[in-house]
């Protein structure tokens, strides 16, 4: 399957299909004269790095692999600038390909490379996880972390090519599966209703990474995200935003608890339970959404509410973090509400007291 992102000079095509790995040289024919870094985390690397650049490398391409280690605190200054480095003392000319290998951490990083070096290389996504397949591989932000804040040096920086296999899934763990699967869940709800229904007819399929049915869903989700970041490639018409459903919420609480305690997912999960509740409190909706998009998380094995045993303190921390939101202003909340299943609402005066209401129930 293919998907095209149509952005004018910067258009690209994603390709999805099983066992596109295995026949990664013909989609590399026009890189065939040029260095290609492959960029990936030491786990990712160690599982398909290794054996992708051995296979270009037996095809005849000029093919290196660099390295570095697994995490989130590897979207770094210190990371980058080591990597920065192997490239030059490997003699990267503009004419480059830098490669991502692996999970959204590895696409930010490789991304981030690409976008900076030389003033600018070309860019492949091979996105591995879930995550990355649906959702950080689309869209070209880029980008690193600082000890002050998430995501906060970065670029839009498009890939020339998007390769998605959905086989990798298979090595990944079950509960990452689960928390990419949150966002998945996340955009039938935002924009189509078709698809949440085909997510909840095909919960089996999807758990047994049924090629056919894994396709389809990664797919519509690319083509769907693909459409908003066409309409607003560098966020700034607010058509972006509608992605957010569920993350206001959802960052407080990987803000408020720290990272690794709740996967990305995890908390967006959560972030749009108490979303579609303050929706139904609100008259946005009715209460059915909420019962069906939480029967789905709960197939995923997905959390849908904070700890029960939550102190006073850490509530209020909560709270304070989804004030200090960027998408918060003057003690009213900016949130994206559910309407319907396929719909939502952009509120920006929500009241901080059924806000409260919500949380603290
Ligand atoms: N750029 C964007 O638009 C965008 C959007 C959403 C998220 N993100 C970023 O993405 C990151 C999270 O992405 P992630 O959840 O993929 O994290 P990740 O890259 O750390 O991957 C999660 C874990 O899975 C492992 N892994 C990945 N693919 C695997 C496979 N096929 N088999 C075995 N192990 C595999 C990785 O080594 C890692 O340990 C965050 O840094 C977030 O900020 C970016
Ligand atoms: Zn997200």
């Amino acid at each position: 399957m293919e998907q095209v992102v149509n952005l004018d000079s910067r258009t690209y095509s994603i390709h999805i299909e099983t066992d596109i790995l295995s026949r990664i040289a013909k989609h590399f024919q026009r890189f065939r004269d040029e260095k290609i870094f492959i960029i990936s985390d030491v786990r990712v690397s160690n599982v398909y790095g290794v054996t992708l650049t051995a296979v270009l490398k037996k095809a005849g391409f000029s093919v290196e692999l660099l390295t570095f280690p697994e995490g989130e605190s590897s979207k770094s200054v210190e990371t980058v600038s080591q990597l920065w480095q192997a490239l030059v003392k490997r003699g990267i000319d503009r004419h480059a390909v830098i490669v991502a290998l692996g999970g959204g951490v590895s696409g930010d990083v490789a991304g981030f490379l690409a976008a900076t070096i030389l003033r600018g290389v070309r860019f492949v996504q091979i996105p591995t996880s879930l995550l990355a397949q649906v959702d950080s591989s689309v869209g070209g932000k880029v980008g690193i972390n600082l000890p002050q804040a998430k995501n906060i040096v970065g670029a839009f920086w498009q890939p020339s090519l998007v390769l998605i296999d959905p086989h990798v899934l298979g090595t990944l763990e079950p509960r990452q599966f689960n928390s990419g699967m949150a966002e998945v869940i996340k955009y039938g709800v935002i924009m189509d209703k078709e698809f949440f229904l085909f997510l909840e007819s095909n919960v089996d399929a999807i758990k047994e990474l049924d090629s056919t049915v894994m396709c389809e869903l990664i797919a519509k989700c690319c083509q769907l995200k693909a459409r908003i970041v066409e309409e607003d490639e560098t966020e700034t018409s607010g058509r972006r935003a509608i992605l957010n459903y569920g993350h206001t919420f959802g960052h407080a609480i990987e803000n408020v608890f720290g990272y690794g305690v709740y996967l990305h997912g995890e908390a967006i999960a959560i972030g749009m339970t108490l979303a579609a509740k303050l929706a139904i409190e609100s008259k946005h909706c009715d209460k059915s959404l909420l019962i069906r998009q939480t029967e789905l998380f709960h197939r995923f094995d997905l959390p849908t509410e904070l700890p029960g045993d939550l102190p006073a303190d850490q509530l209020a921390a909560l709270l304070d973090s989804m004030r200090l939101d960027k998408k918060s202003t003057g003690g009213r909340f900016n949130l994206i509400l559910p309407c319907e299943i396929g719909r939502v609402e952009f509120t920006n005066d929500c009241d901080e007291t059924l806000v409260r209401k919500i949380v603290f129930d």
